[in-house]
């Protein structure tokens, strides 16, 4: 475990720069990705349209494989994405990505905007006596924030997300099955044995729900 924490480190600072460049690049091109802000996202259609979806990301959804992810408090701009990523066929997934084929830009501003909700008031405290927390998920925490709540736009919320999804996440970085470069580095060092533990930790703490 001694050679992790600096490697990541390293892959963390290089991930940061990545992300700055981007969001620096951004600013002067054109946009290559539609705005998830810009038209506004109408909560009233996203509610019509999200039907379909609450049979698996809802309180009362049908358990598939991997689980269906909560989405209820994940932030408005990351659902876009991944859902533009499915669409492109960038992020693979057998089950989204013929939902995501079906979607316009607006049905994606629109469904975000439902999906995400409601902010909480208080954050969750971070469980940092954990040793896992003290081990690793102290050094996830420059991009992904104490408890995974993170704090860039397009950043996943970890905090209080389901636990297989989490670790199915991490196994499908280290497969390829996602490609976020950021990511790929990340679990590059991170040996396998450790994702069980990490999802445990998020998970653990309470931000994320399923949609009602
Ligand atoms: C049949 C069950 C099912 C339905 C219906 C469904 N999803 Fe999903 N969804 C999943 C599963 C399973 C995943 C995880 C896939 C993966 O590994 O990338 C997922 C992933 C996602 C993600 C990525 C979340 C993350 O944390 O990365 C978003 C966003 C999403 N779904 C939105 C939707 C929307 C919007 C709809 C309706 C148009 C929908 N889903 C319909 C099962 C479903
Ligand atoms: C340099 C910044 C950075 C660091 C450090 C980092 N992450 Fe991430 N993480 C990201 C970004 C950006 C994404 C979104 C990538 C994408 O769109 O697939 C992400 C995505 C994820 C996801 C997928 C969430 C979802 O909803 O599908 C998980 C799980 C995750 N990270 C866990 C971790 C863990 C555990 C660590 C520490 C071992 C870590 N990350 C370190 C930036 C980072």
């Amino acid at each position: 475990m001694r050679s992790f924490l600096p490697s990541l480190a390293l892959a963390s600072a290089a991930g940061l720069l990545a992300f700055a460049v981007v969001a620096t690049a951004q600013k002067d091109a054109e946009p290559t990705v539609p705005s998830w802000r810009v038209p506004k996202g109408d909560v009233a259609r996203g509610a019509g349209r999200a039907q379909v979806c609450l049979t698996c990301h809802g309180v009362n959804g049908a358990p598939s494989d991997p689980p269906a992810p909560k989405l209820r408090r994940q932030r408005t701009s990351y659902i876009f994405k991944a859902l533009q990523e499915y669409r492109s066929g960038e992020r693979k997934s057998d089950i989204m990505q013929p939902f995501a084929q079906e979607l316009s830009d607006q049905d994606m501003r629109d469904l975000a905007v439902y999906l995400s909700g409601e902010l909480l008031d208080v954050p969750p405290k971070a469980h940092s006596e954990l040793p896992i927390y003290r081990r690793i998920a102290r050094e996830c925490a420059w991009c992904h924030g104490e408890t995974g709540i993170g704090e860039f736009e397009g950043m996943p919320v970890l905090t209080g997300q389901d636990p297989t999804y989490i670790a199915h996440a991490l196994s499908a970085y280290r497969d390829g099955a996602r490609t976020s470069p950021i990511m790929r580095s990340v679990v590059k060092d991170l040996p396998a044995q450790e994702d069980a533990a990490l999802a445990d930790y998020y998970s653990r703490h309470e931000w994320l729900e399923r949609n009602k």
